[in-house]
C-alpha cells in the first residue's frame, strides 16, 4: 500500500460490525467486532480460514444478511451515510450502485435459461437505469463485456456454454455495470484452477484500475493475495486480528496467527489454499474470554486468558491484537521470534 493511500478519507469504515446466527445452540458469533477502513483506490485482502466469517463480513456490509443469522450491531460508513441506518429503500440505492458484491459461488448462480446480456441488462433494469434505449442498453452490456476481457460474441450466449472463468467475467461486469465506487469480490478466484485464477484477478484488478473504485479481495490464497492486494485484513473466528500493509505482512507478520498462517504456505510461488490442520478449536458459540486466539497460541501469556487484546499499532500501518505488543504486560514469553522491542 503506497502511503497515498493513507492521505485520503477512507471510502468505507466497518465499525463494530457484529453478524450472529441464531442456532438451536445459541447464537454463533460468526462476525464478532469488526473494524476496518478502505481507503480510495486500494485493494484489501481479506482472509482467513474456511469458516472465520470473512463471507458474513460481507454480507454485513451489505446488510444482505439472512435469517437465522442477524446483525446484532455495528456501523458502516459508505461516505457520509451509515448504511446499517438505512431504510430499505435508501439502502437498495446505495446498493450496486456505490458498493456492489460479488458473492461466493456467484458464477453458480447465474440464470441458466437466461443469455448474458439479459442477465446484465436486469442489474441496469432493477436500478431504473439512466438507459432508456434498448440501443444503448445493448452498446453498454458491449462495453462492460470488454471491460472483463469477453468478447462480443457472449453476448448472446448462455451461461452453460462458458467456461468457469468466463462466467466469473460475467460477474464481475454485473457487478460493475452500475459504476460503483467498491467493489467486494468473495473468493472471486476459488475453485478456478491456477491459470484462470490468476486471469479472473488480473481482470478484477484492470477493472479497479480503469473505474478508479476500491476493492475488498476476499480469498484464501497467500500468494495470489501477495501479488494482488495493498493491505491484508486477517480474520480469525469473526475477528480481524492483523491489518497490515502487504509488504510488512509477508515479511514481518507481527500477530501470532498471521505468523502461522505464512508459515503454511509452503512456498508463496506455489499458492497453495490456505491450510491449518487443526482449524479453529473453540465452539464459536461459545469463545474463550479474552484473547480469541488463545487456545491455539504458542505464546498464550495469563493475560490472553482474561483480556481481550485490542487492535494496537506494532508497526508503520500495521495494526495487531495481540498482548505481546503491550508495553504495559510483565512476563511475555523469551521464545518469541520478531516481536517484542521490534515494532
Ligand atoms: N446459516 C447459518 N447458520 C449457522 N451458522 C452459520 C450459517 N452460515 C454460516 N454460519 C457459520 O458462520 C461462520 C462464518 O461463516 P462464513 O462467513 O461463511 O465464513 P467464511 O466465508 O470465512 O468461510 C461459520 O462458523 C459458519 O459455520
Ligand atoms: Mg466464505
Amino acid at each position: 500500500m503506497t502511503e497515498q493511500h493513507y492521505d485520503r478519507p477512507p471510502v468505507l469504515k466497518v465499525r463494530g460490525l457484529r453478524v450472529y446466527y441464531e442456532t438451536p445452540k445459541g447464537d454463533v458469533l460468526a462476525v464478532d467486532d469488526v473494524n476496518f477502513d478502505l481507503y480510495e483506490g486500494e485493494t484489501l485482502g481479506l482472509v482467513g480460514e474456511s469458516g472465520c466469517g470473512k463471507s458474513t463480513a460481507a454480507m454485513g456490509i451489505l446488510q444482505l444478511v439472512v435469517p437465522p443469522g442477524r446483525i446484532v450491531d455495528g456501523e458502516v460508513w459508505l461516505g457520509d451515510k451509515n448504511l446499517l441506518a438505512l431504510s430499505e429503500e435508501e439502502l437498495r440505492q446505495q446498493r450496486w450502485t456505490k458498493l456492489a458484491l460479488i458473492p461466493q459461488g456467484a458464477m453458480n448462480s447465474l440464470n441458466p435459461t437466461m443469455k448474458v446480456s439479459e442477465q446484465i441488462k436486469d442489474t441496469f433494469d432493477a436500478h431504473e437505469s439512466k438507459l432508456r434505449s434498448k440501443a444503448s442498453a445493448k452498446d453498454r452490456v458491449l462495453q462492460l463485456l470488454s471491460m472483463v476481457g469477453l468478447p462480443a460474441r457472449v453476448y448472446d450466449m448462455y451461461p452453460h456454454e462458458l467456461s468457469g472463468g468466463m462466467k466469473q467475467r460475467v460477474c464481475i461486469a454485473m457487478a460493475i455495470a452500475l459504476n460503483p465506487s467498491v467493489i467486494i469480490a468473495d473468493e472471486s478466484t476459488s475453485a478456478l484452477d491456477v491459470v484462470v485464477q490468476r486471469i479472473v484477478a488480473q481482470t478484477l484488478l484492470k477493472v479497479k484500475q480503469a473505474l478508479g473504485v476500491s476493492m475488498i479481495m476476499i480469498g484464501h490464497d497467500m500468494g495470489l493475495m501477495a501479488q494482488m492486494v495493498d493491505r491484508i485484513a486477517v480474520m480469525y473466528a469473526g475477528k480481524i486480528v492483523e491489518i497490515a500493509p502487504v509488504k510488512s505482512f509477508f515479511t514481518a507478520p507481527k500477530h501470532p496467527y498471521s505468523q502461522l498462517l505464512i508459515e503454511s504456505v509452503p512456498s508463496l510461488r506455489e499458492r497453495k489454499p490456505l491450510k491449518i490442520t487443526e482449524g479453529i478449536t473453540h465452539d464459536p458459540r461459545n469463545p474463550p474470554p479474552g484473547c480469541i486466539f488463545q487456545l491455539r497460541c504458542p505464546h498464550v501469556m495469563e493475560i490472553c486468558r482474561v483480556q481481550t487484546p485490542p487492535m494496537r499499532e506494532v508497526a508503520l500501518n500495521q495494526l495487531a491484537a495481540c498482548h505481546l505488543y503491550d508495553p504495559d504486560v510483565e512476563g511475555k514469553p523469551t521464545n518469541v521470534r520478531d516481536v517484542v522491542g521490534n515494532p
